[in-house]
């Protein structure tokens, strides 16, 4: 297969490359990214002159420029996975106006070119779009969206568009909703990399609150092996929930992390709460598990110290990253 993949220079979509290029030697990719500053060719740079892979630097949201980095592949693309997204809550909160271009507007022309083409689309979705939970419950593929911030609502905008193309010109689409992912190659503003990459300067993990948020961690290479089954087999028109039912309170990861790490918890300090800070979120993915035999490799027990080395082992990736990550408003979130 030859796909078009949009935003593989940040966290997830490179950790997709690698997972597709490693089950499926054979396959081309195209990579559309713009290069935001979560976007780091540096990332995927050994895999320049590979002649199954090639980087387009374009905007999603302009429809030459998804052309153009489609036709990089011969015969052009059987199918568009679109990663491409602004992801960070904490901006979102910040600066809208990107998200909704971004997220929404750029998720319009990627539908439009597949629905010339008639290929395959596949939304890379959030649980955020479900909103938030109480102590008790999951997130099923029927629980009804309600996002609660400007990311999470512009990613259910995108969600409802996908639905709307399925619906309207039989776009062959699916969507996939992931928990909170962990792993390499994540920018250090998100909570895990973040504390990790703290604590080897010297500094300490910010928690949000009273650090009693809940999210449910999945390590990124199960995340990918998900996308890539709901690519292959997903029936159209069907959301994939994707999730490793591992619910962690953020203040229990950072305890868990100082402990990897061999230091104490006065590594930990409070910080003021994000705002509309969503409480619990979980998933259950039975649908994906038995509909598609999807099962996650990793547990916390070995990703967890798994990711802190990786980052411990890349000091070289990160550093230069870290030091644009603005330290007025430390994330807590991914
Ligand atoms: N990180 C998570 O835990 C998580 C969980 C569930 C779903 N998701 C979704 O997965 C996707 C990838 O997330 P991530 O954590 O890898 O994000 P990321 O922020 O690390 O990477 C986003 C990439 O998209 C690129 N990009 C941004 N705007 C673009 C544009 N207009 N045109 C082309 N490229 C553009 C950036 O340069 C960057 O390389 C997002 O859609 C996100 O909503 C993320």
């Amino acid at each position: 297969m030859k796909i078009l993949v949009t935003g593989c220079c940040g966290f997830i979509g490179a950790n997709f490359v690698r997972h597709v290029l490693k089950v499926h030697p054979d396959w081309q990719i195209s990579n559309i990214d713009v290069l935001t500053y979560a976007g780091n060719p540096e990332t995927l740079r050994d895999l320049e002159g590979d002649p199954r892979y090639h980087f387009f630097k374009g905007d999603i949201v302009d429809p030459d420029a998804v052309r153009l980095a489609a036709s990089l592949l011969p015969g052009g693309p059987d199918a568009v996975v679109n990663f491409a997204a602004e992801s960070h809550v904490d901006n979102s909160i910040k600066n809208p106006g990107i998200f909704v271009k971004t997220n929404i507007q750029g998720t319009l022309t990627l539908l439009g070119f597949a629905k010339e083409k008639g290929i395959r689309y596949l939304q890379v979705s959030t649980d955020e779009v479900y909103g938030t939970l109480g102590a008790t419950g999951l997130f099923t593929e029927e629980t009804p969206l309600a996002p609660n911030s400007p990311y999470s609502a512009s990613k259910t905008g995108a969600d409802l568009l996908v639905r709307a193309w399925q619906e309207t010109f039989g776009l062959d689409a699916v969507i996939t909703r992931c928990s909170n992912n962990y792993g390499p190659y994540q920018y250090p503003e998100k909570l895990i990399p973040l504390a990790v990459t703290n604590l080897m300067e010297g500094k300490k993990i910010p928690v949000y609150g009273k650090g009693l948020n809940i999210r449910d961690w999945l390590h990124v290479e199960d995340h990918c092996s998900g996308i890539l089954l709901a690519l292959e087999k997903g029936q159209g028109g069907r959301v994939y929930n994707i999730g490793g039912s591992n619910e962690w309170c953020n203040i229990d990861i950072a305890r868990e992390l100082v402990k990897i790490m061999g230091l104490g918890e006065d590594r930990i300090e409070f910080v003021t709460d994000r705002l509309g800070h969503d409480l619990r979120y979980a998933i259950d993915a039975t649908r994906i598990r038995t509909e598609l035999g999807w099962t996650p490799k990793y547990t916390f027990s070995t990703g967890l110290p798994e990711t802190v080395k990786w980052y411990q082992e890349n000091e070289k990736w990160w550093k230069p990253l870290k030091l644009k990550v603005n330290s007025q408003h430390p994330s807590t979130k991914r």
